[in-house]
């Protein structure tokens, strides 16, 4: 699937150009998921796959962490893969769908932070990934879960209007795949709610939530306008670690 065909990928797409500068918490998040895989993995992987590795976040703290590995990084936006060339030129890049790794090889270690949330079916999606692992391979998996962005859907539903945003997957959606599993809690502050909003599309999250009817832009000029600043919003992320061959 090419990012013209899927909404998600294109809206990404478009923000390649701002999406490092308004993305503090995935930015932290990435550093944490890679500490953590630093962490599981018994020696230093020979071959890093990092998928929906966007603009790099994950992609440049594995390379600092483990220089000498070969590192793909693979995305559906190739304006966002072009970003990424640009800041790691060494790093191999795969402009694709990442429910579909079909003809790739196995990897010692597959890192994925804050992009299997967008996928229609997370648990395949990890499935999928898990046999990607070479012998003692690890995945290692940052997703935000159900409490994210709370705040603002509190915002929203005070006003009586109906929260569009993306929804995200219960604590519990990996049950049962053998996943060892931590959760923490990131937040970033904007001066007011419009602020955060405009971060929020210039980081290419804009797509709304199938079947919610996003608020009119009036409405919505509105509500922002009238906000009381500063807002702060807080991302519950859940950083997940899979094994080669567990059993289900
Ligand atoms: C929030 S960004 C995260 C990027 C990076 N991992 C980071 O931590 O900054 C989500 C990324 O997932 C990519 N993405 C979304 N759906 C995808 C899919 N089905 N296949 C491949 N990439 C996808 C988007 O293009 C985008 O670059």
């Amino acid at each position: 699937m090419t990012s013209d065909r899927n909404p998600i990928v294109a809206a990404f797409d478009a923000a390649a150009e701002t999406y490092d500068s308004v993305t503090p918490v995935q930015r932290e998040v990435a550093h944490a998921l890679v500490f953590r895989a630093a962490e599981a993995v018994k020696k230093p992987p020979g071959a890093i796959l990092d998928l929906g590795a966007g603009a790099g976040h994950v992609t440049g703290f594995a390379l600092a962490r483990w220089p000498e590995a070969e590192i793909t990084a693979l995305d559906a936006a190739p304006a966002m893969l072009r970003r990424l060339r640009a800041k790691f030129p060494n790093v191999a890049t795969i402009a694709r769908d990442a429910r579909d790794l079909h003809d790739l090889p196995r990897y010692d270690l597959i890192l994925s932070s804050m992009m299997l949330h967008w996928l229609d079916d997370p648990r395949a999606a990890l499935m999928a990934w898990r046999g990607h692992l070479a012998r003692n391979g690890k995945l290692c998996v940052a997703t935000p879960v159900a409490g994210s962005l709370s705040q603002w859907r509190e915002f929203l539903n005070a006003s009586g209007m109906e929260d569009a945003t993306w929804a995200f997957p219960p604590e519990n959606f990996a049950e049962g795949l053998g996943a060892r599993l931590e959760f923490s809690d990131f937040s970033a502050a904007y001066p007011d709610a419009r602020a955060f909003l405009r971060g929020l599309k210039q980081a290419g999250a804009r797509t709304p939530r199938p079947g919610a009817r996003p608020t009119p832009a009036g409405a919505m000029r509105r509500l922002l306008a009238a906000s009381p600043g500063p807002f702060r919003i807080g991302f519950r992320i859940a950083f997940l670690t899979l094994d080669a061959d567990q059993p289900e």
